[in-house]
């Protein structure tokens, strides 16, 4: 059978409806898809209308595609039945590698046979999840950033047993669809993002474990430092204008040596009852009262205003 060219897609289902799963739906009916959900849970429908009901303000300010419509959403309770008619399956299932490769085993025995499923796995390489799979070469990572309905970038790349069709096809979806694309050529640990995301997490950690900083004064370090640049320019040509008329040449030069400070901790640290209760805390007070729905829309109105501030919406 042939597959849908990937500006033909018009039906997408959705395998999971937590935050990443409901925030693809969300994005996904935006954009004038339909999308059929499905997810175990009890209360996976009444949580998911929530996630899209709260996302929604923000999708009709940037603009909603034309036929977008929350009735274009449907919720079922059958695995298969979701799956029925879908051109294009996006998986957002628990990071667990067994219940995943089970799951998207099934997805790909019950689908048609040229769909191709992608999964928003943080970091499980393809070759790991699509060992079950009866057609695997159609299987992808299209790793997005939450919230999906906001922020641009999906990695993509396959495991080994992919086509480079499935990825070609996946890359350019995911570009119709309205998303920034990085296709990677190798399964990279935790992909680009993910490691250096991680990287800043780790050293956080570590730093609230030797009381060596607050919770508070860790978020604001970023938000009102280096993070006031990084929508604009990257790590990479931030640093080149650091480094003046020498621009990064002489910025490695200059400080390349002190990358063997002792202040960088390769190794994460062990998360005990202590600095897991600590971090929460700090977590919480730093919220001060403002509920997670409070935040999500804080958020949602901060990153509209960077994006259409730096022309991007
Ligand atoms: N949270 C993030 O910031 C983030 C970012 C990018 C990618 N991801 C990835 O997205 C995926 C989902 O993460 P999340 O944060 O949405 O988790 P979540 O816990 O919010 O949602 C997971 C959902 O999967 C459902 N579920 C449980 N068993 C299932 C099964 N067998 N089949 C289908 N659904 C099942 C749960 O009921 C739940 O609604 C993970 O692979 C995660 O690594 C998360």
């Amino acid at each position: 059978m042939t597959r849908t060219t990937p500006d033909e897609v018009g039906v997408i289902a959705c395998v999971g409806a937590g935050v990443i799963g409901g925030g693809w739906a969300a994005y996904f009916l935006a954009h004038g898809y339909r999308v059929r959900a499905w997810d175990p849970a009890p209360d996976a429908e009444q949580r998911l209308r929530h996630l899209v009901d709260a996302a929604w303000p923000a999708l009709t300010e940037l603009g909603l595609a034309e036929g977008a419509d929350l009735a274009n959403l449907s919720v079922h309770r059958d695995l298969a039945e979701a799956l029925r008619g879908a051109q294009f399956v996006q998986e957002s299932a628990p990071e667990d590698l067994e219940l995943k490769r089970r799951l998207l085993a099934g997805i790909d025995d019950l689908c048609a046979p040229e769909v191709v499923i992608s999964s928003s796995t943080s970091g499980y390489p393809m070759t790991d999840l699509q060992t079950l799979c009866p057609h695997p070469e159609r299987t992808v990572v299209g790793h997005p950033f939450n919230p999906p309905y906001l922020i641009p970038l999906v990695e993509v790349v396959g495991g080994k047993q992919t086509s480079a069709d499935t990825v070609a096809w996946a890359a350019a979806f995911f570009t119709v669809a309205g998303k920034s694309v990085i296709t990677l050529d190798a399964e990279v640990p935790g992909f680009i993002a993910n490691r250096l995301q991680e990287a800043l997490w780790r050293e956080a950690l570590h730093m609230i474990e030797a009381g060596e900083a607050t919770v508070e004064q860790i978020d604001r370090s970023i938000t009102d430092g280096p993070g006031l640049r990084w929508p604009v320019q990257g790590p990479m040509l931030t640093f080149h204008l650091a480094g003046g008329h020498g621009g990064m040449a002489h910025m490695l030069d200059h400080f390349g040596p002190s990358l063997l400070s002792p202040w960088t901790r390769l190794a994460a640290p062990e998360l005990t009852p202590e600095l897991r209760d600590a971090v929460v805390a700090g977590c919480v007070a730093e919220a001060g009262g403002r509920s997670i729905d409070d935040l999500v829309a804080e958020r949602d109105r901060g990153v509209i205003a960077l994006l259409r501030a730096l022309g991007r919406a």
